[in-house]
């Protein structure tokens, strides 16, 4: 959440804003929504969480690897996975080559522990998405990638799913079925709300258990907010009160 300051933060905007800046409000803002999970874990398992949003653009990948960051740094170990086999990023956000990950997994039938990369904060590692597949849909869908979360929720305190918008494919409405739980990503001013609204719908209908809503890339003075100097800022808040407002 938001605190008073007076000073104008630095701009951040590398993609990595967790790691390369640890002590700017973004970064503090991914912490606050690892807090938000941890407490969103305490009567219900929660190892596996899938980010996604309605529409394209709207801070999936970003979200992702900064909380991906926030996590490893408090700890635990944590398995970054892009299952967003259609316009995968998360192997360029980290600097990876992309030759293997969760496609070769999947069809090798490896674990995603053996499949996945070090990268150079500790405790963290990240599944690529591999050689895009021509049925993405199929793939993340599959049995054998219900099994191989199962499994790697063994493996890791936790594991974070970035996925493709809701709103063109299957994909995401997938992932939310077989994982513990979901944080959809909205892009402040910039999306509807009768599509995220329409979004939160299909999640549910999957039984995907909302965890939250992260706004992201509020204009803090366009939309009014009296902390002027916070380039993020996250709002987290149950479903019931999401559709409320
Ligand atoms: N909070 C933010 N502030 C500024 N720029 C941001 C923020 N979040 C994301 N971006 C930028 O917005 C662009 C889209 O972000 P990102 O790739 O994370 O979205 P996405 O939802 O994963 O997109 P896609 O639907 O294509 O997978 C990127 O250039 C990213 O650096
Ligand atoms: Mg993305």
């Amino acid at each position: 959440m938001a605190k008073r300051g007076k000073a104008a933060a630095p701009s951040t905007a590398a993609p990595l804003v967790a790691h390369a800046d640890p002590k700017s409000p973004a970064a503090e803002a991914y912490r606050s929504l690892r807090t938000s999970i941890q407490f969103a874990g305490l009567d219900h398992k929660c190892r596996t969480v899938v980010v996604t949003s309605s529409s394209p653009g709207e801070g999936k990948s970003t979200t992702v690897a900064n909380f991906g960051v926030v996590s490893a740094q408090a700890g635990s170990r944590v398995l970054v996975v892009d299952s967003d086999l259609r316009r995968p990023t998360l192997h360029r956000i980290f600097g990876l080559g992309n030759a293997r990950g969760l496609s070769t997994a999947l069809l090798e039938e490896q674990p995603f522990a053996d499949v996945a990369q070090a990268t150079a904060i500790p405790n963290l590692s990240v599944l690529t998405s591999g050689p895009l597949p021509p049925n993405p849909a199929e793939l993340v869908g599959s049995l054998r990638m219900r099994e191989c979360l199962e499994a790697a929720a063994g493996d890791f305190a936790l594991v974070l799913l970035d996925s493709p918008p809701i709103v063109s494919v299957a994909d995401a409405l997938a992932l939310s079925a077989v994982a513990d739980g979901v944080v959809l990503v909205v892009r402040a001013g910039k999306i509807p709300h009768e599509v995220v609204r329409r979004a939160v719908v299909q999640i549910e209908s999957v039984k995907g258990r909302i965890l939250g809503v992260l706004m992201n890339s509020v204009n803090l003075k366009r939309d009014g907010y009296y902390y002027d100097y916070y380039r993020y800022y996250h709002s987290y808040y149950s479903p019931t009160e999401s559709r409320r407002r």
